[in-house]
């Protein structure tokens, strides 16, 4: 796969599966703009390990609308046009309905919709307005295993990224005659900080032996099927939504 003059967009890329897609498509000679809420520390230190040159960071906070607009403009405008943008942020809230209090049960479902779903709604309009005027472009959605098989201690999670599939699907079917192509990647348990705070050590070995590899995702293995869907040759993938999970949770 080569990405050589194209400009890529990657939401909440500071860190973890986000980063790792960073590397990758800087390794393969794209032009890689890192998204991030406010952790600037850590983005300008992915920032330095991106290979080539050209590559910027966004600071952005694109739970909130009018920020969604901004991000897009200004990637435009610094880059000339958007190919690829990958919908990585996300956020993950323990709510367990037998343990939270009403406050804290519709905090959780506002705040991960606002982020895991609303945002990925308004990052694409922006940048499908953009693609539009430039002759298409790729649109990489990062969901989750969580989607198909429940997630009881953080159901707004789950139901977020089912949202996010059907969202995914019905936008590849809108934007296929504008030559944009809308892809998902749904990872099962990956190594990053995301886990590393999720995860009680009692789930962590639950999770080990749910998986034939006996080991999590690696943010590369993530990263490998999200430029595999932002690649030229995957247009006709279009609507497709790629499990990495190591085997853990097989769809029919
Ligand atoms: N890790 C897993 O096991 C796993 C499994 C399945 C799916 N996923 C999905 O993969 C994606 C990445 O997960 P991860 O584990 O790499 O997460 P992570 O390590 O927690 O990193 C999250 C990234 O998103 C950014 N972010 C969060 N909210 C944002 C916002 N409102 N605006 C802009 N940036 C924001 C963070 O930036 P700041 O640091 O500046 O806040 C950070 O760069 C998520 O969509 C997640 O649901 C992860």
């Amino acid at each position: 796969m080569d990405f050589t003059n194209k400009n890529i967009l990657i939401t909440g890329a500071s860190r973890g599966i986000g980063k790792a897609t960073a590397l990758a498509f800087a390794e393969k000679g794209a032009k890689v703009g890192i998204n991030y809420r406010n952790n600037t520390e850590e983005a300008n230190k992915t920032l330095a390990e991106l290979k080539g040159t050209g590559h910027s960071l966004f600071a952005y906070d694109v739970s909130k609308k009018e920020e969604t607009k901004a991000l897009i403009q200004d990637f435009v405008t610094q880059y000339g046009k958007l190919d690829v943008l990958v919908n990585n942020a996300g956020i993950s809230i323990f709510h367990d309905l037998d343990e939270v209090g009403f406050e804290d049960w519709t905090y959780a479902w506002e705040q991960t919709f606002k982020t895991n779903l609303f945002a990925v709604a308004n990052t694409s309009y922006w940048a499908a307005q953009a693609m539009m005027t430039s002759g298409g472009g790729h649109i990489v959605n990062v969901s989750s295993r969580g989607a198909f098989r429940g997630e009881p201690t953080k159901p707004a999670y789950g139901a977020s990224k089912a949202a996010l599939n059907a969202m995914s699907q019905s936008l590849a079917k809108k934007l296929a005659p504008y030559q944009i192509y809308v892809g998902v990647v749904a990872p099962g348990f990956t190594e990053t900080e995301m886990a590393a705070i999720t995860l009680t050590p009692a789930e962590r070995e639950n999770l080990l032996r749910e998986s034939p590899f006996k080991r999590m995702a690696q943010p590369k293995e993530v990263a490998h099927a999200i430029l595999f869907l932002a690649s030229e040759g995957a247009a006709y993938s279009s609507g497709t939504i790629i499990d990495v999970n190591g085997a853990s949770y097989l769809r029919s």
